[in-house]
């Protein structure tokens, strides 16, 4: 099984690693099957499942459940679990949440913010439980940004997330998250700190990429991200599922995703 450990090592001997959102043990079988090394339960379940227009409805109950049952499907990979919105407002529901997502087998979690969750890292992380913090386009506050826009177009907010990002990590988080970022950025976090950084819409620099299952298997409808790469449309036969995921973990690996075509380019 991947651990947080064989994660730092990837990262030290400069080895890609592949990360993938899962909400259900079949999907969990097969991200096992095509050895993807990591799981996000991502609270995307309350559009890619629940059907809602963004993340804010689901709450820790739904978060419990999809990751009891994805950690019953696969014995592999490490897998995270999102906190949901409002479910870490205070230092106290991080803790109460957490044990919810940790005791039904998730081996870290994440949480959306900048420096001012580091009482909340240093908390959760001297409790044993690892934290991911995810940076950039945080969909939770999709209010606040009016929308799922590119994050840290100019210096000074590149400035600024890097702050963030310090923060964080000397509140000890274990892992960083970067959505929808200049992928110049996403680089300079990634070569600037130790702790593994994974990416979506952030450029082939950091340490690992996510992508929201759906997506990658053609799955969504409407429009897609720029930083979405249909895997699904190169397979043909009757484990097609199975061989996109296994496709999309070596490309991951080999670098080939994501591409130009799927990074955000701008000069900071
Ligand atoms: O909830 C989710 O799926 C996520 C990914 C987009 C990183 O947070």
């Amino acid at each position: 099984m991947i651990s947080l450990t064989d994660l730092r090592r990837f990262k030290a001997e400069g080895r890609k690693f592949s990360c993938l959102t899962c909400y259900d043990a079949s999907f969990a079988k097969a991200l096992e099957v095509a050895e993807v090394d990591s799981i996000l339960i991502g609270d995307s379940l309350g559009m890619t499942i629940q059907g809602h227009d963004s993340t804010l409805p689901v709450n820790i109950d739904d978060m419990v459940y999809h990751t009891q049952i994805v950690a019953r499907g696969n014995s592999h990979a490490f897998i995270m679990a999102d906190l949901p919105f409002m479910s870490y407002a205070t230092v106290d529901d991080a803790l109460i949440n957490s044990r919810k997502v940790m005791q039904v087998g998730a081996h870290a979690v994440k949480i959306e913010g900048g420096a001012w969750l580091a009482d909340t890292v240093r908390s959760l992380t001297r409790n044993g439980v690892p934290v991911c913090v995810h940076l950039g386009l945080t969909p939770q506050s999709v209010h606040v940004f009016g929308g799922y826009k590119l994050q840290a177009k100019t210096r000074s907010a590149a400035d600024q997330l890097l702050e963030d990002c310090q923060a964080v990590v000397d509140a000890g988080a274990a892992l960083l998250l970067l959505e929808c970022v200049p992928a110049t950025l996403a680089k300079e976090v990634a070569d600037k700190f130790s702790v593994p950084v994974i990416g979506i819409g952030a450029g082939v620099d950091t340490d690992g990429q996510v992508l929201v299952i759906q997506d990658m298997l053609g799955l969504t409808f409407g429009r897609v991200a720029r930083f979405v790469r249909n895997f699904m449309r190169e397979q043909s036969g009757e484990n097609a599922i199975v061989d996109a995921i296994k496709a999309y973990h070596q490309a991951v690996l080999d670098q080939t995703f994501p591409a130009k075509e799927h990074t955000f380019q701008v000069e900071l």
